[in-house]
């Protein structure tokens, strides 16, 4: 009785609080993704060491939401605030965390008033926002100071929700290596923009990087490259050399638990990227049965897609790939698993008699045929163990079954087709989600960058980030389809953490905004926001691409 009184109260709450005194004139709350509705209030709340968060539901995940919270109060008041049961609590001088069960899945209301904060969300995730967006209600001068007294908080009311479920970045850590320490930050700074996906690259041609009991040559010999092409130098004008070995590079069993419960503490699913039967290369330098030719597989030292690929033909390929994925889904509980799919030439099949045979026997016209073969055999493993496919939007083109969620990165084309289909889409563009692309127009202020074509220089601006339209031409019905977008980072051309965060900084927070306010963009909103977002960047340490500012796009 007492828990349907105060989801009573709560639903009350939601449905009549509003400002007492609004202040239309001084209408803008700086935050980044922009939330649903803002009303400015006259006052403000004053966040002091003394302040308690009051709980007034239970639910195991809370605590991620309030130690987040602390941490921001530890670095304001080199203090935390006290945590307490609503029994007793007192009136004011309080942040009260109430239940709604009616509101959306990730979403909150909250409102700053002066004398309390009340948030409420329907579950701990809603709520973990909720404090996401009072954090950047705090001046971030404070943040940097030593300790000060108290921070004024503006009077608001937000509700907010996202628009899309699936809002995320790829991190690239097979062609450079970045470590647990700094897969983190990125972690934390995803929470900070409220993404809730990380996708892992964490297998490629040129370093295998998770390890796998099963298979233990795999980080033994697929970690290791003797060579590296130099970022920045392109095989157009004469790729160099570094000259000397990198690695071995690669995350324990440890590790990845390590950093999957990291990021599921903030809301982060970890999505991990086993990439096959294409960018196999450390693989099959690891064990070259697993190839068609069946040796002389080295771990690829320069960037760009490869023709040695995993026969389809052999049968101890699947008892390998099951193998792998027997592991990976042991340390990933991630609903959906991806396993990549693009870039696989398919010459070594036309000329390979196991895979012929194979084609033959399973009565198959086509390479993509063969390929979509490899597919199903996949996705009928993850199935039986309870997950969902994800891949590039090359696997579309021997076929996929209903059931497969498309990424799509070669424009949109793929991705419309794929609504169009009934599969789920997910939408990352090159010309509008490839974050391995400089950002100035002005390449020679860029680091070093990959150039495809360096005759006809490219590179994705903020504004450009910002303009992404994920449903393009689809109709109402189609757009059900699209369950969000990412912004990706190859690593070909970034050698180092601080660049890494270069590239992902500003953008991504253009692709939160694109992925969690899709109804409600507006750049100039948004870059006067930013100017207040990079304070946030700059009090964590993150590095971030000043090439807006000089360029003004
Ligand atoms: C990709 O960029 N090859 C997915
Ligand atoms: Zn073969």
């Amino acid at each position: 009785m007492k828990r349907i009184f105060s989801l009573l109260m709560a639903a009350a709450m939601v449905t009549t609080i509003s400002c007492s005194r609004h202040i239309p004139s001084n209408g803008n709350i700086a935050i980044i993704p922009q939330p649903s509705k803002v009303e400015v209030c006259e006052g403000s709340f004053n966040l002091s060491p003394e302040t308690a968060v009051v709980l007034h539901f239970e639910d195991e995940q809370l605590p991620l939401a309030t130690n987040f919270l602390n941490g921001v109060a530890e670095k304001l008041f080199g203090q935390t605030l006290a945590v307490v049961n609503a029994e007793g609590a007192a009136q004011e001088n309080v942040i009260n965390v109430h239940q709604n069960p009616s509101l959306p899945a990730e979403g909150y209301v909250l409102e700053v008033t002066p004398t309390a904060i009340n948030v409420t969300a329907a579950n701990a995730q809603g709520v973990f926002y909720a404090f996401q967006s009072l954090h950047q209600m705090v001046a971030p001068e404070a943040l940097t100071e030593k300790h000060v007294g108290s921070v004024g908080i503006q009077a608001a009311k937000i509700e907010d929700a996202p628009h899309f479920p699936h809002r995320g970045v790829l991190f690239d850590v097979c062609r450079h290596f970045f470590t647990v320490d700094e897969v983190k930050t990125v972690i934390d700074m995803l929470a900070m923009h409220k993404m809730n996906v990380l996708h892992w690259h964490i297998t490629e041609d040129q370093g295998w990087r998770i390890e796998i009991k099963k298979y233990p040559k795999l980080t033994e010999i697929g970690s290791v490259r003797a060579d590296t092409q130099v970022a920045g130098t392109h095989r157009v004008h004469g790729e160099q050399y570094e000259g000397k070995p990198y690695g071995p590079f690669f995350y324990t069993q440890d590790e990845i638990r390590d950093v999957v419960k990291y990021a599921a503490d903030r809301f982060i699913t970890v999505i991990p990227e086993i990439d096959m039967p294409g960018h196999m290369v450390a693989a099959l330098s690891s064990y070259p049965h697993l190839g068609c030719v069946g040796e002389g597989y080295k771990v690829r030292e320069l960037w760009g897609i490869s023709e040695e690929v995993m026969c389809i033909g052999k049968e101890s390929t699947f008892e390998f790939v099951e193998g792998v994925l027997a592991e990976v889904l042991e340390l990933f509980p991630s609903e959906y698993i991806h396993i990549g799919g693009d870039e696989c030439p398919r010459k070594a099949w036309k000329e390979c008699p196991a895979c012929q045979a194979r084609m033959k026997k399973e009565r198959l016209k086509t390479e993509a045929q063969l390929q979509t073969y490899f597919n199903h055999r996949v996705e009928a493993f993850l199935q039986k163990h309870g997950r969902k496919m994800i891949g590039w939007d090359e696997i579309l083109e021997g076929g996929v079954s209903p059931t497969t969620t498309i990424m799509s990165w070669r424009g949109t084309k793929g991705g419309i087709a794929a609504a169009k289909a009934g599969n789920q889409v997910i939408m990352t563009p090159t010309t509008h989600c490839y974050l391995d692309y400089p950002q100035g127009a002005d390449t020679t202020q860029e680091p070093a960058f990959g150039e495809r074509r360096p005759e006809k220089p490219h590179y994705l601006p903020l504004t450009k980030v910002y303009s992404i339209d994920p449903y393009d031409q689809l109709t109402e019905e189609e757009q059900k389809f699209i369950i969000g977008m990412q912004g990706n980072l190859w690593t070909e051309h970034v050698t180092t953490f601080d660049h890494a965060m270069y590239m992902f900084l500003p953008r991504t927070s253009a692709i939160a905004e694109a992925s969690w306010s899709h109804n409600n963009k507006d750049f100039e909103r948004y870059t006067t926001n930013l100017n207040n977002l990079v304070k946030f960047y700059e009090a964590y340490g993150y590095n971030y691409a000043k090439s807006y500012w000089r360029e003004g796009k």
